[in-house]
């Protein structure tokens, strides 16, 4: 347990320091449940959304991209059940008002609270005498809406309260008339949105995972209701390849589990959720939800469209079932992280490096010249890493300090190449490529180079 919490702060300490990852507003001394992402963070981000956007829409025929807005009409929720029922338990203690959640407090205590009404939360804290984290004593436990409300417009009346959407998901499910009037798609095909999502968490947490501003990338596909089972099972394959085959986390840290009906959110008739391994323990990082035909439906009774599907050979209507998908990138994002740190010993040193995929990793290759004071050398690698910059994009140069500092900074971000030009560049155009994860070198001509590293990122 020591060593994991030891984990999780060098990973926090390396996010910062080389810039994945910053506190939110931290000149003002921070603002809980916010990070940013500093410029390695956004790329490494970006890739992950850009790998899962190219598996999931690009790469398939049935599937729509859309980019909802963040605030929608507050109909939108009510219809869903957000606004009555969007809601975690919540305990307050009584002397310092700090506000705690209540099932994670019964975790902490060893009591498990799956399943459990708010009534009975509060029995348990009361049966066992349990006190908050400062050692006062605990209120009743209630539950607390975590939408955030805003006001759109001058107008100050209450008429006027928008909220930043929870989830993605109804981005999707108010605009499927839209897309099926668009495309004409037939059953079963897909819509697919990455974005922000925002939620007023009572207790936001370890690093990036329990965020109050957080993205989410989601799946809402509609399906025959009939098929629910065999799309269930299509689709926990197809996120599980996507987690393990594309960004390289490693199977025997991910862990499905079922939700039992006291678990499952108010719409899904099954949920399972694939969990991860995390320092801090094995927690849920993708869900896939059967949310049936309830959103839809919420929305062609509340609004004045029918959200339906015609087919056209039956010649009937009727309302689509939906199999979700969902995850958040933050929350993948640590996860890559974490698998992909290691500690090893190289040359009688302890290095930290990071593994990624190098389709993962945020940079892809580094330049050196061996020597910084010889112009030739200099010059021969400014125009070895112009041309991989211009066709790589993600390519950096560095002349600072010895070849094996290089090498150990490079290393800590997780560059999977460094190309090192030296006196026999000069004579032969040949480089040094060196691999981050054995340390190996090898002589390899300049002109195969860009196809050597496109045949791997
Ligand atoms: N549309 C369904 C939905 O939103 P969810 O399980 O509440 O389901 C989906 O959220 C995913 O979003 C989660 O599996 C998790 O990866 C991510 N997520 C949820 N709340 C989060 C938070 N407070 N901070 C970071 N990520 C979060």
């Amino acid at each position: 347990m020591e060593h994991k919490q030891d984990l999780m702060e060098k990973i926090v300490s390396l996010c910062k320091r080389r810039g994945f990852i910053y506190q939110g507003s931290e000149v003002y001394g921070g603002l809980a449940g916010t990070w940013d992402y500093g410029p390695l963070g956004v790329t490494l981000k970006k890739n992950i959304k850009d790998l899962w956007w190219k598996t999931f829409v690009e790469s398939r025929e049935d599937m729509y991209g859309i980019d909802a807005a963040i605030l929608m009409n507050s109909k939108v929720w009510e219809a869903t059940g957000h606004v009555a029922t969007f809601a975690d338990p919540m305990v307050e203690d009584l002397k310092t008002n700090k506000r705690y959640r209540a099932d994670h407090l019964l975790e902490e205590n060893g009591i498990d609270p799956k399943g459990m009404t708010v009534t009975q939360m509060g029995a348990e804290i009361k049966a066992h005498k349990l006190k908050s984290p400062d050692k006062n004593q605990l209120g009743d436990v209630r539950q607390f809406n975590m939408m955030f409300a805003t006001q759109a417009g001058a107008s100050g009346d209450s008429s006027a309260t928008v909220y930043l959407r929870p989830e993605t998901a109804q981005g999707m499910f108010v605009n499927f008339k839209n897309v099926v009037d668009s495309f004409h798609p037939k059953l079963p095909f897909g819509m697919a949105q990455i974005g922000k999502a925002f939620r007023n968490e009572i207790t936001p947490r370890d690093f990036i995972f329990r965020l109050r501003e957080f993205e989410q990338m989601e799946i809402e596909y509609f399906i025959r209701p009939e098929e629910w089972e065999e799309q269930f099972g299509s689709w926990l394959v197809r996120i599980k390849d996507f987690l393990t085959k594309t960004l390289g986390l490693d199977d025997s840290h991910i862990h499905e589990h079922e939700h039992s009906e006291e678990e499952r959110s108010f719409y899904s008739k099954k949920t399972v959720d694939l969990e991860f391994d995390y320092p801090f323990g094995q927690k849920e990082l993708y869900g896939l939800a059967y949310r049936t035909d309830y959103d839809l439906k919420k929305h062609s009774e509340s609004s004045t469209v029918a959200l339906e599907y015609l087919d056209e050979e039956a010649k009937i209507k009727f309302t689509p079932h939906v199999i979700e998908p969902a995850v958040g990138v933050d929350r993948t994002f640590l996860a890559v992280l974490c698998d992909a740190y290691t500690e090893d010993i190289m040359g009688e040193e302890t290095r930290a490096y990071l593994k990624f995929k190098p389709q993962v990793a945020p940079v892809k290759a580094a330049v050196f010249p061996l020597l910084k004071n010889k112009p030739e050398l200099v010059a021969k690698a400014r125009e070895v890493y112009g041309m991989l910059k211009s066709e790589l994009g993600a390519v950096m140069f560095d002349d600072n300090g010895n070849i094996g500092k290089r090498y150990r900074r490079q290393d800590e971000i997780g560059t999977p190449f460094c190309i090192t030009i030296d006196f026999d560049t000069l004579e032969n155009d040949t480089v040094t490529l060196r691999d981050r994860d054995t340390g190996q070198q090898e002589r390899i001509k300049i002109l195969e180079l860009l196809s050597f590293l496109k045949s791997k990122i």
